[in-house]
């Protein structure tokens, strides 16, 4: 069910990935998709600590997000809030959800972050409404090309010194050519399962907080907040969507005891 790793050591919280910096705020519940994300993790049962991913609704009983949001933590508990504009202020839109049964991939590693998906599922399901509705992902040959312009939204930090945006927040990035990752990352960056992408001139990108969410290109989710470098807003890496799908769809069809009109395989 739950595969926590049970580690002698505390790892720290990824900080490499995240930030929405240099852009804007969207129209309120104009990404009724984006879900918050809220992990406390307990380690000596007197000191919970709280901290932000994003995530997205991809069925009404599904929300995916990255794997390092919660892996390798202790005594996890995670919250999701749909249809959210400022996470700050209730609305009669949010719908919130506590989960009980999440599903980190099982080759999920710590080390390069390679396969950094997690599923969570949501129940009871959750109502579609104007705010809330999910998101198609890239299907398994859909391989997004270098020089398309994609968005990321998140609640992360929205520059080194400041903290968390309350209103939810969007960049456009641009799919980067594998050679602007490998560069950087060598071989901790698969090009199968992972996608480049960034502001070359370094002055838009995502960052903590914002580990989970979707990179969205022409309406589909193609990636999930990933990594980067520390501190750098380039390039960054996403979980490749399309990769993962015949996985996405095994877990989803075990969890919810059916077939799926969406999903194109069913090995
Ligand atoms: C969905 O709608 C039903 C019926 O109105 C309601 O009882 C339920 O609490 C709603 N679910 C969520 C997650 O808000």
């Amino acid at each position: 069910m739950l595969l926590l790793l049970i580690s002698a050591f505390v790892l720290l919280p990824w900080a490499g990935a995240g930030r929405i910096t240099g852009g804007w705020e969207v129209k309120p519940h104009s990404r009724p998709y984006m879900a918050y994300v809220s992990i406390t993790s307990d380690l000596d049962g007197c000191n919970p600590e709280t901290f932000p991913c994003g995530g997205f609704l991809i069925h009404p009983h599904a929300v995916l997000s990255a794997a390092h949001c919660v892996a390798g933590k202790r005594k996890v508990t995670i919250r999701v809030t749909l249809g959210a504009h400022n996470i700050k202020k209730e609305e009669p839109s949010w719908q919130v959800f506590h989960i009980d049964h999440w599903v980190i991939h099982p080759n999920y590693s710590d080390t390069n972050y390679k396969n950094d998906i997690m599923l969570l599922k949501l129940k009871p399901k959750a109502n579609l409404t104007k705010e809330v509705k999910t998101i198609s992902l890239a299907s398994q040959n859909d391989y997004v090309k270098p020089g398309r312009t994609c968005q990321v939204a998140g609640w992360g930090k929205t520059s080194l010194n400041e903290g968390l945006s309350s209103v939810l927040r969007e960049v456009d990035l641009k799919v980067q050519r594998e050679e602007e990752c490998v560069e950087t990352f060598k071989m901790k960056y698969i090009q199968q399962s992972m996608v480049c992408a960034g502001d070359k001139d370094g002055k838009k990108s995502t960052f903590r907080g914002d580990s989970g969410g979707p990179l969205v290109c022409k309406g589909k989710a193609h990636g999930i907040v990933s990594y980067g470098r520390r501190n750098h807003f380039f390039p960054k890496v996403f979980t490749r969507v399309s990769y993962f799908e015949p996985w996405i769809c095994k877990e989803l069809r075990k969890f919810l005891l059916q077939d799926l009109p969406e999903c194109s395989s069913s090995d």
